[in-house]
């Protein structure tokens, strides 16, 4: 709910368990007031406004005595050279090099509906939007910031739209989604950092004094930092405490900052990664940021995920998906690779029939010659010489099995050795006079280009037009580097990047609007861009290409801080692991890859009867247990980062089921007690654990726990819980 106070000039934005509070004080700043737990409305919200500054704060001329600086308020949007020193979230530069600017209040509107942002991913359905409008007296500037709330869920989303309304270009050295002042500063910042094939490990560090930044120059959102953080107080722990999570709905290079100052406050900003950019905002016209999200919860970090994870289902992901059955794929990468014909391929899709999957995927290297990773991107047209007789044959074939043909591709990409790029060199991102640099021996296509996208849909369309088929696997193998378009249209290169991320945008968005019925899962190297940008397309994103339980166990984990479990594709695959060639379980395979949206990366084709009756028991498992995953709330009970052991319970809304996963790591002396509280369950209910023939309290569960015994290294258990 949004509501504004005229005789206080007070905005509140109420959740269901949070009140977020900001006033326009006597000097024309919008100053924020209070960010946390839902206060009764008996308190008077101004009670502590205290805006003394500190020495050293420049303040207005006119004022006798030290009386106000904004640099000693919590403002809600900060732009650069008024005497604000923290980290600003908005450069303006005028013609004449000028980046001073001061933004004041000036107006203010709600509307009904969550804001659309054209040309980009937003939050949607339902919600309500207060835009505030700031000037500057001297800049012929108007920023629009722009906050939605929700009735169904605590998650403030907020962007910024710049408007031009003067005679001249201004020019954009930094425009961020969101500024939040603190009061506050005794943090632990929580981040997921990773690697390729070791993404969203979860770190918690001290927020200590200066300026602590999670960013991507690559183009994408990255294996390295994912654009969410946390900010926990020190107390904070999964189960308890105040946390505040913050997200960004965006895809591309970003950066989110926190500055923890000397007087112990905290900023937290973010938005468009600015480095070596510059946005250009002609007279009337508007630039709009993408949009970032903000949660409070006093349930811990598991709270801030619950929040997030209700968010995103109900706001991002399509309606159309969300909470539908997600097909069960079984996908040829980790058995064929590039090694496949058509023989191979009809024998696979006839072993997919006996297992009795939704969806057979054909991945890599299926188009134009490509047999290796060094050719064909950009050649959506099939390999004749590995498969003579086209898709249809194969589509064929799998409807034949009763089952779903799905495709791998990956649009944003060309090779050097293609015929695309023999056609339009110029198409791929790169300066005419210098060598471009490789990345899996290939190059970006230039997106900011609308003939390059629309070249790449016409050519997925082709595909799609002309065969059955339900599922997309949209993949993106390298970053980007050379950043530069040779579109001659093109009159500056300083926005390339998020100019490339909307053309990415704009063929998704394309795609999933034409073709309702096909599903699509995002994957990037892995789980290289895995963010509210995409999954506002793609219901689901390839979490990591290491499929190993245990490693899984840490990326899965790292996920959910973050994500909901439905979106995180998971496949139970080989043992010995195919990179890691550890052993581990089938029962622990599985296990681990029922925590998400379930598949199979195996060869199947080497597969005995009683391997496929074994399949059909995990499916059924899994099938029996896909309502918590697609709309249950998660409770992490043991963390892999801190423990020897993962443990995981997803509770149904009603809290009468649950399902619980946990994975022993390395085994240990028996004295070690690997009790597990179970949270999230409800302490009234008495609940029969099926796999322990035995019934508890809530209250039980969660006071006194279970202790599990006897596990060896990578062994699991799995529990199913229902409320008498
Ligand atoms: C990426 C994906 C893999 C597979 C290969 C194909 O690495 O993450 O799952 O699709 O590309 O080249």
């Amino acid at each position: 709910m949004i509501t504004f106070n005229k005789s206080q000039q007070l905005f509140m934005l109420t959740g269901k368990n949070y009140t977020y509070a900001m006033y326009v004080n006597n000097y024309g700043y919008l100053r924020n007031v209070y960010y946390g737990e839902i206060l009764p409305s008996c308190d008077n919200l101004m009670y502590m406004v205290d805006d003394i500054p500190v020495s050293f704060s420049p303040q207005p001329e006119e004022e006798v005595g030290r009386v106000f600086s904004v640099n000693d308020i919590p403002l809600e949007y900060s732009a650069y050279g008024r005497g604000d020193f923290r980290i600003p979230s908005a450069i303006i530069r005028s013609t004449n090099g000028s980046t001073i600017c001061d933004l004041q209040y000036k107006s203010h509107f709600i509307t009904k509906g969550a804001v659309k942002i054209s040309g980009m991913p937003c939050a949607r359905y339902g919600g309500e939007t207060l835009t505030i409008v700031l000037i500057d007296k001297e800049k012929p500037v108007e920023v629009y910031l722009q906050y939605v709330v929700f009735d169904d869920c605590d998650v403030i989303v907020r962007n910024v739209v710049v408007k031009n309304i003067g005679n001249e270009p201004l020019y954009l050295d930094r425009i961020y989604s969101f500024c939040l002042d603190l009061p506050f500063g005794n943090f632990d910042l929580i981040k997921l950092q990773g690697a390729p094939a070791f993404e969203r490990n979860v770190e918690r560090c001290e927020l200590s004094h200066g300026i602590s930044t999670i960013q991507s120059l690559r183009g994408a959102s990255s294996h390295m930092l994912n654009p969410f953080l946390a900010l926990v107080e020190k107390v904070t722990t999964e189960q308890y405490g105040n946390a505040y999570g913050f997200n960004l709905i965006y895809s591309g290079s970003f950066a989110m900052h926190c500055e923890r100052n000397m007087s112990d406050s905290v900023r937290v900003t973010g938005g468009i990664q600015d480095n070596a950019s510059c946005i250009v905002v002609e007279p009337n016209d508007c630039f709009e940021t993408p949009q970032a999200t903000m949660v409070y919860s006093n349930e811990g970090i598991g709270g801030v995920s619950r929040q997030y994870a209700d968010f995103i289902r109900a706001h991002i992901v399509c309606e159309k998906y969300v909470y539908k059955h997600r097909p069960i794929v079984v996908n040829n990468w980790e058995s064929t690779y590039f090694d496949f014909d058509e023989e191979k391929i009809l024998n696979f899709i006839k072993c997919a029939g006996k297992a009795k999957v939704d969806v057979f995927v054909m991945d890599d290297g299926w188009f134009g010659n490509r047999n290796d990773d060094t050719t064909s991107l950009g050649d959506w047209y099939i390999n004749r010489s590995k498969l003579p007789n086209g898709l249809k044959t194969l589509a064929k074939a799998c409807k034949e099995e009763g089952i779903g043909f799905g495709l791998w591709f990956e649009p944003e990409m060309v090779s050097k050795d293609s015929e695309l790029f023999k056609l339009h060199p110029d198409w791929a991102l790169g300066e005419p006079y210098r060598k471009r640099r490789k990345g899996r021996n290939q190059y970006v296509l230039d997106f900011s280009r609308k003939e390059v996208v629309d070249y790449v849909f016409t050519k997925m369309c082709d595909i799609l037009d002309n065969n059955d088929i339900c599922y997309i696997k949209w993949d993106m193998n390298r970053y980007i580097c050379d950043a530069f378009s040779q579109n001659p249209l093109s009159s500056q290169q300083g926005d390339i990047m998020h100019r490339h991320i909307l053309g990415v945008y704009n063929l998704a968005e394309r795609l999933t609007t034409k073709y309702p019925n096909v599903f699509f899962e995002g994957c990037a190297g892995g789980g290289g861009r895995f963010d509210l940008g995409m999954l506002y397309y793609f219901p689901q994103i390839w979490a990591s290409d290491l499929t190993d339980a245990y490693q899984r166990s840490k990326i899965q984990y790292g996920t959910s801080l973050a994500y909901p479990l439905s979106s995180i594709s998971c496949h139970f695959t080989n043992s010995p692991n195919d990179r890691t060639k550890r052993l581990i379980p089938s029962t622990s395979r599985f296990a681990m890859a029922s925590m998400g949206a379930y598949g199979y990366e195996f060869d199947l084709t080497k597969y005995s009867q009683k391997d496929f009756d074994e399949m059909h028991q995990y499916n059924e498992k899994y099938k029996n247990t896909e309502r918590l995953i697609l709309e249950g709330d998660l409770y992490r009970l043991a963390s892999p980062f801190e423990k020897n052991m993962f443990c995981q319970i997803v509770v149904s809304k009603d809290k009468k089921t649950a399902y619980l996963v946990g994975l022993k790591c390395i085994d240990e002396p028996d004295y070690i007690d690997d009790r597990i509280r179970i949270y999230g369950l409800d302490d009234e209910r008495i609940y029969y654990i099926d796999e322990l023939n035995v019934s508890l309290s809530g209250k039980y569960l969660r006071t006194v726990g279970l202790v599990v015994r006897e596990l060896g290294d990578f062994e699991s258990f799995v529990w199913h819980f229902s409320a008498k």
